[in-house]
């Protein structure tokens, strides 16, 4: 009896989220979908386990949802999966992330693969240990002919230092005579930055509460939705990410300007 029950519940649950993708993609989807994956310490907290189970945990929902955005149709998705600050954490936790893209990589690169998603990464891989290194470099060499979901991580990244070297890379480039003063603008600024070939983030998400962007893609989230959610990070899903995306479909973006119908 409970058996059955749970496998009705199941079906309903399935079938409202058919529902929900049919409708939602009857509309304008974010191209490019942002994520601030936060609260895995507490997740983990939440069940004694060290902090790094929550991570784990994190890693396998980061599986889940780049399948799931790329089913619906999503063009991008940028994942934050270590910052520039992260580095002040006990050495044990961030040896343990710098595991995680080697880990993720090594076990599903092939569906990956298979699923047409090019993976890139924006963020210093220079420093990055040789094992970190060598596992993003090599998915990204591998799905570099890809043209499905763009997965996007942002991996020892710092959107401060990211603007700081593109300002020292005009200025080299004025000096050299590569380009002159004048023609310094958004659209150039643009063009000196990680994400010179990408579309800026139409949706952004927080998970676990926190409402900051922890110096995160600062000059790209301009005119980008917000939507925070108190669910940590391991617990999103594919309803939490609807959840988003049809919070998005009710927004007004006007990019500070006036829609058509409120010229008048
Ligand atoms: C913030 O939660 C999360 C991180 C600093 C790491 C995020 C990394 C993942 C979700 C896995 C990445 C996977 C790949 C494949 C690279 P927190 O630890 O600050 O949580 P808390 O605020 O609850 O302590």
């Amino acid at each position: 009896m409970l058996k059955k029950l749970i496998r009705k519940n199941e079906q309903t649950i399935s079938i409202n989220l058919t529902e929900r993708i049919k409708r939602a993609q009857q509309e304008q989807l974010p191209s490019h979908i942002a994520i601030i994956m936060d609260g895995n310490g507490r997740w983990a907290k939440k069940r004694t386990l060290p902090r790094v189970a929550g991570h784990h945990e994190g890693m396998k929902i980061v599986k889940r949802i780049t399948r799931f955005a790329n089913e619906i149709g999503i063009k991008t998705l940028t994942l934050y999966a270590f910052s520039t600050e992260n580095w002040k954490r006990p050495k044990l936790e961030v040896e343990f992330l710098m595991r995680l893209p080697e880990e993720f990589l090594g076990t599903y690169l092939p569906e990956l693969i298979e699923q047409n998603v090019q993976v890139k990464m924006m963020g210093n891989i220079e420093s990055l240990p040789e094992h970190t290194k060598r596992a993003v470099k090599k998915a990204m060499e591998q799905t570099a002919h890809n043209d499905g979901l763009i997965l996007n991580f942002a991996l020892n990244y710092g959107s401060r230092d990211e603007i700081v070297q593109a300002v020292r890379n005009i200025v080299n480039d004025v000096q050299d005579g590569n380009i002159s003063a004048e023609v310094i603008s958004e659209k150039l600024l643009d063009n000196y930055l990680m994400t010179k070939d990408l579309s800026e983030p139409d949706l952004l998400i927080r998970t676990s509460g926190e409402v900051r962007l922890s110096n995160f893609m600062l000059w790209q989230l301009a005119y980008t939705e917000f939507w925070f959610t108190d669910t940590l990070w391991p617990d999103f899903d594919e309803a939490c990410l609807l959840d988003a995306i049809e919070s998005y479909q009710t927004r007004n973006r006007r990019y500070g300007g006036l829609k058509g119908e409120e010229v008048n």
